[in-house]
């Protein structure tokens, strides 16, 4: 079995990487990725040697370099990480959202579709639902739920989402999609909340959280959500969405503040900052589709999975310093410099 991993460089990618390389040593995991700013092959050092993993840097948007990788290849699978993935800089720069994660998923679609491909799984997001309101606890998000986008990123991955569920019906392509809620983990870009809260409380720096801080998100351990992808690429029926979340919702102050307890740091390094426009009040994920038809079960819940990430943060210090000393400070300078004054 030969699969492509694209976006394997990138925070869950990357673990999903270890997991099948781990997992599957009869298979060939081919790796490819772009390396933006979001991608890191130190992520991947202690299986880059593994006898059944290979990198590929490409992009997934560059038509004749993907078509000739199918053609050497002969992919038995694809799973589609690549991606832009951080919901601020979509508001920044949208069109490169749309450039990645649109087109670059068509190329691939029809890369898969003249190569015989036996599945093509898109890893996509519960953002596609759009949001609930904070004062509906009873509400989730189904596999039926309508598309509602609020964001350049989520309207460019419902977009992609619509184009994987066209192959199928039109052109029989055998796909599977799933919307997965927000990860947390090893190897997470010290871009996005838990990453960032994490280095930058470890620093006694200003913790920057958007409006009051009342958004509420619900988080599943990225080794989860690697077991669920590995779930439906094998056992999962064609032309089916998969929700993929844990039931463990949380407010971001809530979230803030167990990180700055777990690192014994005073609460007074929250800082309020101007709300992201558009910003989703609650996401909530009912996995039940999953857990009947597959048996999938997380083995994380917030509690133990958020320790095991502050800890892996307090022993990793090399592989974020590396990016908060590189591009990284820049990037942080355009988007809170202003902000935090
Ligand atoms: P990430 O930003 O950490 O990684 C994205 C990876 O894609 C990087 O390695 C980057 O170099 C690569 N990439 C970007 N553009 C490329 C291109 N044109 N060609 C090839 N490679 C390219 O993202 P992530 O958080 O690991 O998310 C991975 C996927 O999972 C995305 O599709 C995202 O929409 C989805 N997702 C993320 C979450 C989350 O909480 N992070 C939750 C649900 C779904
Ligand atoms: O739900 C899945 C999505 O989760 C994925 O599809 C996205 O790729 C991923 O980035 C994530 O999107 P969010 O926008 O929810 O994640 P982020 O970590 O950027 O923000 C989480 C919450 O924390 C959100 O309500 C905004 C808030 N926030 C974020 C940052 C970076 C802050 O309050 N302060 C911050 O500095």
């Amino acid at each position: 079995m030969k699969i492509l991993v694209t976006g394997g460089a990138g925070f869950i990618g990357s673990n999903f990487v270890h997991h099948m390389v781990k997992k599957y040593p009869e298979y060939e995991i081919v790796n490819l990725d772009l390396l933006t700013y979001a991608g890191n092959l130190e992520s991947l050092r202690d299986i880059e040697n593994e006898p059944n993993y290979k990198f590929v840097r490409g992009d997934i948007a560059d038509r004749p370099f993907i078509m000739q990788l199918f053609e050497k290849e002969r992919f038995d699978i694809v799973v589609n990480f690549a991606a832009e993935s951080h919901v601020d800089r979509s508001i920044t720069d949208p069109g490169i959202f749309v450039q990645t994660n649109v087109m670059g998923t068509q190329v691939l679609l029809d890369a898969s579709k003249a190569y015989g491909v036996k599945r093509y799984h898109q890893v996509s997001t519960d953002e596609v639902y759009g949001d609930l309101p904070l004062d509906r606890p009873d509400l989730f998000f189904t596999e039926t739920t309508p598309l509602h986008t609020s964001s350049p990123y989520s309207s460019s991955k419902a977009s992609a989402d619509l184009f994987v569920l066209a192959y199928y019906r039109t052109f029989g392509l055998p796909v599977t999609i799933s919307r997965c809620s927000n990860n947390y983990g090893p190897y997470h870009f010290p871009e996005k909340l838990i990453p960032l809260m994490i280095i930058r409380a470890l620093d006694d720096e200003k913790l920057p959280v958007y409006g009051k801080g009342e958004n509420v998100r619900d988080w599943l351990h990225v080794e989860d959500h690697c077991a669920a992808i590995d779930l439906i690429i094998h056992n999962g029926r064609v032309g089916e969405v998969y929700n993929v979340g844990g039931h463990n919702e949380r407010t971001n102050l809530e979230v803030v503040k167990t990180i700055l307890k777990a690192l014994d740091k005073p609460e007074s390094l929250i800082n309020y900052v101007t709300d992201r426009p558009g910003h989703d009040l609650r996401y909530a994920i009912d996995p039940t589709k999953l857990e009947t038809e597959l048996g999938w079960k997380p083995q994380y819940n917030f509690d133990t999975g958020i320790a095991q990430t502050i800890e892996w943060y307090l022993t990793h210090k090399e592989w974020w310093q590396r990016i908060v000393s590189g591009e990284y400070s820049n990037y942080f300078e355009a988007m809170y410099g202003e902000r935090l004054k």
